[in-house]
């Protein structure tokens, strides 16, 4: 949902606004103050030491007084272990004026602390081991060394740019007024007036990563997926600020809609992640030794001297506290996980949620949304999911359902639901500030808004015109909240209507930067500056507990726009108001690779650009590509035109409804992905230098997802492409087969593939074996008994492997061991399926037939062979110009261990 009536509402030339983002509404670090003050600081000898005599230690920690020189300030310092080769490094004043932000809500729980032993100390140095890694720690000045196995990792304050401003009472002399920037103790952008009644409290921290050849992560930005290195060229350094950016521009470090401040680095060797637990504005710069300027490489030429890669990551925020988790891998694999074990994972989600979502700005009444669906059915493309945008409601009223239109919500959605599709409906924390609006009058009576810095309720605009913002941060708000999910409380709806959470950085159309003033209160006392970033989890996790409370056996559903570290556990999200242009396209692999490695893998882009049209290649090109990523959903402008994809030429409908069709058949694989993610916390997609660690030149390649381990797609991204370059990984070791015709390739790097219009880019790993459902249906609620065929795709040893999770689809009961979970493995010609846990679930399903990639030659049959149906003669043949044999009608039940073998 996007800005483009503000244009109206603020009379801004509307052309303008169509063509690109506005800049000007949004700051450059030079025009924030804190960024400036803490970008200014030059590298060098550190101002602060620790007081080792004060050092207290314990199992699992070590504390002691860090003392800023200048300020004769002390504060506090401690570095913990914690489970899984994570060190936490806090810093806090030892005495505050005021009590400091703690982010509420990004952790997943309490942390599990581990042993730490203390190998070596003296008066200035202390070194610490926590299982294979150890740390030194240096007081003076104060620096700490990370090293695994041996090898040094990271260095924090290795720079010397540590800073951490004590809150204090505004000095009268004019003299020290004049060494502050102008903008420390209040500040102005544009015609808003930040008041900063508490002054100055900004917190930075300089870490460095030797030997690193990449850093990744940071989302969410409209960029690629490896850093650059800011601060050169005019490269803002990367924000992180949730804001509603009209028409974002792509390749920019500027901040969107969500905000997830940790990063990795990346070498061959080793993978360490840093995540910056504050919730305040950040800004992050990144400086990659292989990005140095020219005459350093010369210098470098010229003296002989072979220049370290490194990377340089400088975090500056602008409250909070310091707390820093160092993430010690060693590989990106192990990394990830680590960051999961702290923000937690995304729990399975419905099964639905995974097939293919239909949104529109708007659908404008019953008849609308009835007569999509029926003309889904009628040209045979599968939907499982329609979308109502915010003209479903009466005024947008949120929690009411415009009389005319939507008269009968309830019939509506039973007539939805009796085929096997599900509804999702928007519901924003902007509340209309309307009297007799219920939720209005309950807000105002109860005390639910946001107040301002003098602590009347904030009053800003949005969607409804003047509007509230309910303060998430207030457990009775929240409890409130819930209760207005329930069937009793939103009228019409039932179980099977799940929430999209839009415009929650939150939006504020006549904010500064679209968003809520930072002097602006929370509940317990902490202004906005404190809480922003995280403000938008407070409104998914108040929606999610809502949904459990509505219905504690379904698992919710929520989209959300924007998000913060731990939003995973509660939410979906999107890339926000793209736009119908190659360039967005592109961008989206990139954009949700990122998300993926920051713990957010249920993430998708608008199928076709949210703002203006596409032109039929694109959208075909777009639900090539869209199948790909984990959420998928058309979306469109009101101001677009339909696009709905029955509406065009049968050659255009049959493209789009053969990605559809491939899509669904690959639901198995997103669910059974989805399970591990929550069971193991690996992402769902992947970048290729997850897989591939030691792959120096996939470092840089963001035009390709994996989808867990076993399918690599392409973005088709250019405009009349009839041949794409694809980078296939792995070495002449590794084979990929071409998911249409089984062509098999080698991992030898760029391969050129001819794009038909019809080309989907797509491979199977040699290795792998992927359960597909290949009967196409309507909806996904109607493919529940459908058979699998099992693809496998050989290696060049002649094995493959694979896993297939099946449950209800919809319940909590996976917790309660009521799932399969089956292993299959090709070796010695044989096909084994075995079951995994201790666990059942009465699945009708069985195996319908198995497709062998990179075959055997010679093959003359196959012998089944399982328990309840003995031994079975199976036919065979080959296909594809024999790159797949074909075992018909294997009949077995999932449910029961088996093996084919091949004579
Ligand atoms: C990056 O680091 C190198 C080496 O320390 C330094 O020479 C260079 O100026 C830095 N670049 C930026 C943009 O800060
Ligand atoms: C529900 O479906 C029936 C039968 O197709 C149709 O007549 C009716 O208009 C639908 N009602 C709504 C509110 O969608
Ligand atoms: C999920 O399971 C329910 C009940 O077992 C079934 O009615 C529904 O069709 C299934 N949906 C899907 C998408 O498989």
């Amino acid at each position: 949902m996007a800005l483009l009536l503000r244009c109206f509402l603020f009379s801004i030339i509307c052309s303008f606004c169509i063509q690109a983002v506005d800049k000007n509404n949004f700051k450059t670090c030079d025009q924030s103050s804190f960024c400036r003050r803490l970008r200014a600081a030059k590298p060098g000898e550190s101002k602060y030491e620790l007081d080792l005599s004060s050092l207290q230690v314990s199992d699992h920690s070590i504390e002691s007084v860090l003392l800023n020189t200048e300020a004769g300030i002390q504060l506090k310092w401690s570095l913990t272990a914690l489970n899984g080769n994570i060190f936490r490094i806090q810093v806090d004043e030892a005495s505050p004026l005021y009590p400091r932000y703690r982010p509420q809500l990004a952790l997943n729980g309490e942390t599990q602390v581990a042993k730490l032993e203390i190998v070596d100390r003296n008066k200035d140095i202390v070194t610490v081991q926590h299982g294979h890694n150890r740390a030194i720690i240096q007081a003076r000045p104060f620096k700490i060394e990370f090293f695994n196995d041996d090898v040094l990792v990271s260095v924090v304050n290795g720079r010397g740019l540590f800073t951490f401003e004590h809150y204090r009472k505004r000095a009268e002399g004019e003299e020290s007024q004049a060494q502050e920037d102008p903008g420390a103790w209040e500040e102005n952008f544009k015609s808003h007036h930040d008041s900063k009644p508490k002054g100055p409290s900004a917190v930075g921290l300089d870490i460095s990563f030797p030997g690193a050849l990449r850093a990744y992560g940071l989302p969410e930005h409209a960029d690629k997926l490896a850093l650059r290195t800011t601060g050169q060229g005019g490269i803002d350094p990367y924000r992180l600020y949730n804001l509603d950016v009209f028409e974002y521009e792509l390749e920019s470090t500027m901040a969107i809609y969500g905000a997830v401040p940790v990063v990795y680095a990346h070498s061959p060797q080793k993978t360490v992640g840093a995540f910056w637990h504050n919730a305040a504005e950040t800004w992050v710069d990144i400086n990659n030794s292989k990005d140095g300027n020219v005459m350093s490489s010369l210098v470098n030429l010229v003296s002989g001297s072979k220049s370290e890669n490194n990377v340089d990551v400088h975090f500056m925020s602008e409250s909070g506290i310091v707390d820093l988790f160092i993430l010690m891998g060693p590989t990106p694999k192990e990394t990830v996980r680590q960051y999961a074990t702290l923000t937690g994972v995304a729990p399975l989600p419905q099964y639905f949620t995974l097939a293919y979502h239909q949104c529109r700005w708007n659908y404008n009444d019953e008849d609308d949304v009835t007569t999509v669906v029926d003309n889904f059915d009628s040209h045979n493309m599968p939907v499982d999911v329609m979308w109502l945008d915010i003209e479903y409601t009466d005024g947008k009223k949120y929690f009411t359902w415009d009389p005319i239109k939507f008269p009968h919500p309830d019939v509506m959605i039973n007539n939805l639901t009796s085929t096997g599709r599900k509804l999702v409906v928007i519901i924003d924390p902007h509340i209309k500030r309307e009297s007799g609006y219920f939720l209005h009058e309950d807000a105002l009576a109860n005390d639910y808004y946001v107040k301002t810095k003098d602590g009347s309720v904030y009053e800003g605009w949005c969607w409804p015109g003047s509007s509230s913002y309910l303060d998430f941060y207030d457990p009775k708000t929240v409890d409130y909240y819930k209760g207005l999910y329930g069937l009793d409380k939103f009228r019409g709806t039932t179980n099977d209507v799940f929430i999209w959470n839009d415009m929650n950085e939150p939006s504020v159309f006549n904010g500064p930067e679209v968003t809520m003033p930072k002097d602006c209160l929370h509940h317990g006392g902490w202004e906005h500056r404190d809480v922003h970033n995280e403000y938008p989890l407070a409104h998914a996790a108040a929606t999610f507990e809502g949904l459990i409370q509505r219905s504690s056996t379904r698992r919710p559903f929520i989209l959300t726009r924007g998000h913060f570290a731990g939003s995973q556990r509660v939410a979906a999200i999107w890339t926000g108001d793209n736009a119908a242009e190659w360039s967005h396209l592109a961008a989206s692999y990139p954009m949700c690779l990122s998300e993926a490695l920051a713990g957010i893998s249920f993430c998708g882009a608008d199928v076709g650009g949210f703002f203006n049209n596409p032109d039929v290649e694109l959208l075909q090109r777009w639900y090539q590509a869209g199948i790909w990523l984990p959420f998928f959903r058309a979306h469109a402008h009101i101001d677009t035109r339909r696009r709905e994809p029955y509406l065009f030429d049968e050659d255009v409908r049959n493209r789009i409804r053969t990605a559809l069709r491939l899509r669904y058949a690959h639901l198995p694989l997103w669910y059974t992905l989805f399970w591990e993610h929550e069971t193991f916390g690996d992402p769902v997609i992947r970048p290729l230098f997850y897989q591939y660690p030691e792959d120096l030149d996939s470092l840089d390649v963001d035009n390709v997802v994996l989808v867990g381990d076993a399918v690599l797609a392409r973005a088709v991204a250019d405009a009349r492409a009839t041949t794409v370059s694809v980078y296939l990984p792995g070495g002449q070791d590794e084979y990929w087969y071409d998911m249409e015709d089984f062509k098999q390739y080698h991992g030898t790097g760029n391969h050129n593939i001819p794009v038909s219009l019809d080309k989907i880019v797509a491979f199977y790993r040699g290795g792998s074996i992927v359960p597909r459902k290949d009967r196409p249906r309507r909806a996904s609620a109607m493919m529940r008994n459908d058979p699998f065929t099992l693809y496998v795709a050989l290696d060049n040893k002649k094995t493959a492997s694979g896993t297939l999770f099946v449950d209800d689809n919809e319940s909590f009961e996976y917790r309660n061991k009521k799932y399969i979970y089956l292993s299959f493995s090709f070796k010695d010609n044989t096909l084994t399926s075995t079951l995994m846990d201790k666990t059942d679930y009465p699945s009708k399903e069985w195996v319908e037939r198995v497709v062998i990639l990179g075959p055997p030659s010679g093959v003359k049959g196959a012998r089944l062979n399982s328990k309840s149906l003995g031994t079975v003669e199976l036919e065979t043949s080959y296909g594809n110009e024999d790159r797949s044999l074909i075992i018909r009608k294997p009949g077995v039940s999932i449910r029961e261990p088996f093996t084919i073998k091949l004579y």
